[in-house]
């Protein structure tokens, strides 16, 4: 690869409001729009540095009892009269007049454990109330209106639940009690299909999946007594879903206003072989202090994720602008305060920022991938550029600048390749990237040594159920580490 000059970040178009949504506010390019975008970042950044500075997460403990998880299953059908959903009279749906979308809820966004901090951040920054981090989420306060923009706007949270009820439980019949006194029709009704989940932490309850078909009870039997009918139950498209979390002493009900899970911006389409969710990219690049108008390199980029979620992030594209969501099935959505709601946003996104962002990979097939998820993302096609290259080869393509990596890990490299890997990479950061912030998360708590490198921070979060650390490494001579010595032979 040789030395690039200065790229140019173009979006080759800006999210496009339907026919009905017309954009009302002009977009930002050139001078401004890098002041824009590096005052976007320096806050994003700040939210990371901040919470790199006091350990994040302190290392995960697992639970005692781990936490499980049901899903209820599709019921055979019963010959009961169930209407069919589209004959169904629109009467039991308007009847229902929005005024619960004035109050204020209770909320709880997971996130992959490691980054609730970040999260509390982001999320602060949001302008959401009573923001306190918990385990791999966050709890906090917010009007219906800020739980849209949450949705829209978060990039580290896997989804947003609305709690709808809580109550202290001891017995299975009390978790159906709970959930026949939920005011459903609030927000769907028998026209709806459902799915409930159900996961604990410390429960004593015996069965989750009894404690799952006690809560789906309450909800149809509450909804028959009101409308005379039940929602049917749909596992993989559901247009409502419940989320029953049970603790040691307590049942929490919640409204799942996300549906797919948010790290699923609707881009990727080819996923590469180990691709990380779009949530965690986003948390690394946070962590790592990267402040949005610097060079950017991943050098193991297999589909592009973490320079595609960069490029979204340094141009303020909101990570859900494109796809749909959960609470735009419910009953009584505003249409009209979620178009408003998207057009602010697209007014601040930016279609122009210039610095070099890289990837490369040794296969061909990751960097045909990553090109066709940057056209999907709506990015220019020169606006990243990837490239077929051994990680020993990359130059830099700039003076200064962060890398942010996921390198393959260690059960997936034989030994020897692994380390004449580190060793080879290892001597060619020390020789061409001097000046340099590296970033790489690895479940491996021995690559600092492999890579003869002193790290200045090691951050614990999960890759999925994979501990790991974002291993932080500033490249100058004081965090190299002496070479270790030759193997002679006589
Ligand atoms: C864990 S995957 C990266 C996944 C990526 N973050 C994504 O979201 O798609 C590691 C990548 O490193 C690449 N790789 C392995 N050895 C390499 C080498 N010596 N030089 C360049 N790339 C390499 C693999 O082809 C693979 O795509």
């Amino acid at each position: 690869m040789t030395q690039s000059r200065k790229t140019t970040l173009r979006l080759k178009d800006a999210p496009e409001a339907p026919a009905s949504e017309k954009p009302t506010a002009r977009q930002r390019t050139g001078a401004r729009a890098r002041q824009a975008a590096r005052q976007a970042l320096a806050r994003q950044a700040a939210a990371g540095s901040g919470s790199a500075s006091a350990p994040v997460a302190s290392a995960p403990t697992g639970p005692t009892r781990p936490a499980t998880q049901a899903t209820v299953r599709q019921r055979p059908a019963t010959g009961r009269p169930v209407p069919a959903r589209r004959d169904r009279p629109a009467t039991a749906v308007q009847q229902h007049r929005p005024a619960h979308v004035q109050d204020t809820f209770k909320a709880f966004a997971p996130c992959p454990q490691g980054l609730e901090h970040s999260l509390a951040q982001e999320l602060q920054g949001l302008g959401l109330a009573a923001v306190t981090a918990g385990r791999a989420g966050c709890h906090f306060e917010a009007r219906w209106q800020d739980l849209l923009r949450a949705n829209l706007h978060s990039r580290l949270a896997t989804r947003i639940l609305m709690q709808v009820a809580q109550a202290p439980v001891h017995t299975e019949d009390d978790i159906l009690s709970l959930a026949r006194a939920t005011p459903w029709e609030h927000w769907f009704g028998p026209e709806h299909s459902l799915r409930v989940d159900t996961s604990a932490i410390h429960s004593p309850m015996r069965s989750l999946q009894y404690c799952n078909l006690r809560a789906k009870d309450g909800i149809c039997d509450r909804l028959r007594e009101r409308e005379g009918a039940r929602p049917d139950i749909d596992t993989v498209r559901p247009d409502a879903r419940v989320h029953l979390f049970l603790d040691a002493h307590q049942a929490t009900l919640y409204i799942d206003l996300s549906g797919e899970s948010l790290f699923k911006r609707g881009w990727r389409l080819d996923k590469g072989a180990a691709p990380l969710r779009e949530n965690l990219a986003a948390g690394l690049l946070i962590l790592s202090g990267w402040p949005g108008d610097a060079p950017l390199l991943d050098p193991f980029c297999g589909s592009g994720t973490v320079l595609i979620e960069a490029a979204w992030m340094a141009l303020g594209v909101p990570p859900g602008i494109w796809r749909p969501f959960a609470f735009e099935r419910l009953r009584n959505h505003d249409h009209r305060l979620w178009r408003d709601l998207k057009d602010d946003a697209r007014s601040h996104i930016m279609t122009r920022l210039e610095q070099p962002m890289v990837g490369a990979d040794h296969d061909p097939a990751a960097i045909e991938a990553a090109r066709a998820n940057l056209q999907r993302a709506h990015l220019a096609p020169d606006s990243i550029r990837f490239e077929v290259c051994d990680v020993r080869e990359v130059l830099p393509p700039a003076d200064r600048g962060w890398i942010v990596t996921n390198p393959p890990y260690g059960e997936r490299l034989g030994v020897a390749d692994a380390d004449a890997l580190w060793a080879g990479w290892s001597r060619w950061l020390k020789q061409h990237y001097a000046g340099w912030q590296l970033n790489i998360i690895s479940d491996d708590m021995g690559l600092p040594g492999r890579l003869r490198l002193k790290a200045r921070r090691r951050h614990p979060l999960y890759n999925g159920a994979l501990e790991c650390r974002l291993f932080q490494f500033d490249l100058n001579p004081d965090a190299y580490r002496a070479e270790r010595p030759q193997n002679h032979t006589a």
